[in-house]
């Protein structure tokens, strides 16, 4: 997979991708990141690539021409399955959405900013709208990090046996079960009696029940 990420603020992109399990897909070569500081794409020699709006009001506006040229740009070279836009007005990212696009094989994000984009550009250029939930971020590249994560963690080979994407909060539409590690005992605290006895098919059957109660109790909207 290759994922294309246009940003004025590229700087807020690198250390995503440089640790942990993000860095460790990067280094196999199961995805391909790229960032585009979209002033790169305009002739303007201030590279001024914002522009205040028609019609007046506050804040300025990313402007068509560069976001066109890199898009043109990239589009020349692959095609891309989706364009995709991080802006609050868009569907809000779920598990269902992230599995669905870690099928892809190259997307591009486009980070918004300002007072976002010229509406053409998502007349014309963008295949889709998402959000990372109903809050205003000063910009979209935080939530283009948070989609990249939910989608990249799903490439086969990204997570091994003990990370597994398949035990997850929201795959099956269910809350993770609880989990402990050592000490079995801590300040009268204690570790369930089930997961100490090694009989595995019960252990899994609690697992399930503790999911499912879980879920009815945080969640039960999951379960409508
Ligand atoms: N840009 C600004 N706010 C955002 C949000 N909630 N989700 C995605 N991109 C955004």
């Amino acid at each position: 997979m290759r994922i294309d990420i246009i940003t004025v603020l590229p700087e807020l992109l690198e250390s995503p991708f440089n640790a942990s399990i993000l860095k460790r897909a990067v280094e196999k070569g199961l995805v391909e990141v790229q960032v585009h500081n979209l002033r790169d794409y305009t002739d303007n020699r201030y590279k001024q690539v914002d522009d205040y709006q028609f019609g007046g009001g506050a804040g300025m506006v990313l402007m068509i021409e560069p976001i066109d040229k890199c898009i043109s740009r990239l589009k020349g070279e692959r095609s891309y399955d989706e364009i995709i836009y991080m802006t609050p007005d868009g569907a809000t990212l779920n598990q269902k959405m992230a599995n669905q696009l870690s099928m892809s094989g190259n997307l591009i994000i486009l980070c918004g900013h300002y007072k976002g984009v010229d509406q053409r550009v998502r007349d014309s250029l963008i295949t889709r709208e998402i959000s990372i939930g109903d809050y205003v971020l000063s910009g979209g590249e935080l939530g283009a990090a948070v989609l990249c994560d939910a989608i990249i963690r799903l490439l086969p080979g990204v997570l091994n046996d003990e990370t597994s994407a398949l035990t997850d909060t929201f795959q099956d539409n269910l809350l993770a079960p609880p989990v402990y590690t050592r000490p079995r005992e801590y300040k009268g605290l204690k570790v369930p009696e089930i997961l100490l006895g090694g009989d595995l098919p019960n252990i899994e059957k609690w697992r399930e029940e503790q999911a499912l109660s879980r879920t009815r109790k945080l969640r039960p909207d999951l379960l409508e």
